[in-house]
């Protein structure tokens, strides 16, 4: 099973300081990964590194951010100088912001536009710039595993959140492209897809998830009642998929999205 194994590979986490980047972190260290934490919060990158060396794991950790294209090509620099190469990409870095989730009667026209501005950028081009600057090493390296994040809500309409649908959507378009891009241009050792996970309970979703006395929201129950499995995911459940994508035992896999979601983009609820 030594083609799963993604041992001394040298991995870039963006959003490393919270808590998917934090959790599949972990888990790349314990399985021998070189990780580059990233994050644009000196303060959630601090503690994130120390966990992982504490757990023996290889580890450094880069402030920077993804919508800078300037602080990516620097990190690039100073990894390569300590590493020699760049072998995974995580896009981790994203995720939805209170002002751009509609309130329940809030119509759609009169949504803050500034709010919209800010989800998708974060959420798409916060994908984008990291591939386009860490992707042209890897290119030139004539190899590298990207993943992307996208969400269910790329898959068919979630009330109340248009702009970060929209942007997980142009993600998983996004990951299609530039998997052809890759394959056809620099060969079939640069690959490049994308995991969906389902529903999470996370700092970003709790509130709209869980009332504050620990029971169950409106729109938690509806979710539940279209996921055939009955529960929310566990964010360790994403470690193994996001490693075998980026293992040689999916050498021959490229530009797919792949949903981790207890069946819920499988269901048609009924
Ligand atoms: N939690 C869920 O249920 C769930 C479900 C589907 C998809 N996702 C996606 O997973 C990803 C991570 O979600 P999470 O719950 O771990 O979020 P999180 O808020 O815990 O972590 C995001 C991290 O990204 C960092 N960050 C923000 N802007 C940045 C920038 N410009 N540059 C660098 N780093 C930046 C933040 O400081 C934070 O540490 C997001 O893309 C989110 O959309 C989460």
């Amino acid at each position: 099973m030594n083609n799963f194994s993604i041992k001394d590979k040298v991995a870039i986490i963006t959003g490393a300081g919270g808590v998917l980047g934090g959790s599949i972190a972990q888990s790349f260290v314990q399985a021998g990964a070189k990780v580059v934490a990233m994050d644009i919060r000196q303060e959630n990158l601090d503690a994130r590194v120390q966990e992982l060396r504490d757990l023996g794991g290889q580890a450094i950790g880069i402030v920077g951010n993804v919508l800078d294209k300037a602080s990516l090509e620097k990190a690039a620099q100073d990894i390569l100088a300590q590493w020699g190469s760049i072998d995974i990409l995580l896009n981790i870095a994203g995720g939805n912001m209170p002002g751009a989730t509609l309130e329940p009667t809030q119509p759609f026209f009169e949504m803050e536009l500034p709010s919209w501005d800010k989800v998708t950028n974060l959420n798409m081009n916060g994908t984008v710039y990291p591939c386009y600057v860490f992707g042209k090493v890897m290119a030139a390296q004539g190899s590298g595993s990207i993943i992307n994040i996208s969400s269910m809500a790329a898959f068919a309409a979630i009330t109340r959140v248009p702009g970060y649908s929209a942007a997980k959507a142009a993600v998983s378009n996004f990951t299609q492209w530039l998997a052809c891009e890759m394959a056809l241009k620099y060969g079939d050792k640069v690959r490049v897809n994308a995991i969906a996970p389902g529903f999470f309970i996370g700092d970003q979703n709790r509130a709209v998830l869980i009332n504050p006395d620990g029971s169950l929201t409106e729109r938690s129950v509806k979710v539940l009642a279209k996921t055939p499995m009955k529960r929310f995911g566990d964010i360790t459940e994403l470690n193994g998929a996001v490693q075998f994508l980026c293992s040689q035992a999916a050498g021959f896999i490229t530009g797919v999205v792949l949903p981790i979601d207890g069946g819920f983009s499988a269901f048609s609820g009924v």
